[in-house]
């Protein structure tokens, strides 16, 4: 029986090993347990080798499932691809490279990408009284954001008085008022999110209160629909140009 296990590993021992060398990724920065250490706007290179000689010598690659298109003489033996700038959309994602012809042939590393809240400038509002005050910052950060708040005219927003809700759901801070009064809410007020390793990222808002009117609102509705499509559109664009290649 001992003897029967001892020939079973022996058998199965070399199988396991070559499988999981037969592809191999090198990257700069270096991976620790499978996770590559990097933050926004760096630059990360990947490099896929086929181990061995093999009738099928044709990589491919997958970032979270989807393919990575290659060209041509980057495909046979060795495969690189580059992620620059790394984007925040990039965090937790993982690549992976495996031979075309049989996918149980891979390797795989995933992202850890660090980054700050990313907050800047100054908006203009411009409200009626009686409307509602609704502002928002996008707080996600990684590691997690250690403090979020909100000022107006310079000191902490007064929970007590005006009427204000604040509430974080580890995506978006908000500031609410239901209805603004010129005298409590107009001012400048500024979100502020800080993060381990980065220092406090602020987003600034001049709130101006305007006398009562009466509203046409459907301009607004189509302005905003346009809005929102050339967005999406935008974003879609953008996405294209991330994955460049970078081989040497
Ligand atoms: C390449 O394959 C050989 C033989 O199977 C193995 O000893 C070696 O560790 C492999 N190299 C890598 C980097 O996986
Ligand atoms: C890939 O490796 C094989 C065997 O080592 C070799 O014959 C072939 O020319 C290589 N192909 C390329 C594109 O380097
Ligand atoms: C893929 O490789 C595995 C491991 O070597 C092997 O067991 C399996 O039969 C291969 N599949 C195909 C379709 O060649
Ligand atoms: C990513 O890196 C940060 C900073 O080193 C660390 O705090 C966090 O735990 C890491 N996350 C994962 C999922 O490894
Ligand atoms: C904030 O400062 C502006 C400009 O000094 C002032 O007009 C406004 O009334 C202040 N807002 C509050 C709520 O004190």
């Amino acid at each position: 029986m001992k003897l029967m296990i001892s020939i079973a590993l022996l058998f199965l021992l070399p199988s396991c090993a070559s499988q999981t060398s037969v592809v191999y990724i090198e990257s700069s920065p270096e991976p620790l347990d499978g996770v590559i250490q990097t933050k926004i706007k760096d630059t990360v290179s990947l490099v896929c080798t086929l181990n061995g000689t093999h009738e099928d010598k044709e990589l491919v690659w997958l970032r979270n499932d989807a393919m990575i298109k290659l060209n041509d003489g980057n495909k046979e033996n060795r495969s690189c691809v580059c992620i620059n700038p790394v984007i925040q959309k990039d965090d937790g994602a993982t690549f992976t490279c495996q031979l075309k012809s049989n996918s149980s042939h891979s390797a795989s590393v995933t992202l850890n990408v660090t980054y700050s809240a990313d907050l800047s400038g100054s908006e203009k509002v411009t409200l009626e009284e009686e409307e509602s005050l609704d502002l928002q910052c996008d707080m996600r950060a990684n590691p997690l954001a250690t403090s979020v708040t909100w000022q107006l005219n310079g000191t902490l927003v007064d929970l007590s008085t005006g009427g204000f809700i604040i509430t974080n759901d580890g995506i978006n801070t908000k500031l609410y008022a239901k209805k603004v009064d010129r005298s409590l809410h107009e001012g400048s007020y500024q979100c502020t999110v800080t993060s381990p390793g980065y220092g406090p990222q602020s987003k600034t808002f001049q709130v101006t209160v305007t006398d009562k009117t009466i509203k046409f609102p459907l301009m607004p509705t189509i302005a905003g629909v346009v809005v929102v499509a050339l967005t999406t559109l935008l974003a879609i664009v953008s996405r294209w140009r991330v994955i460049a290649k970078c081989c040497k």
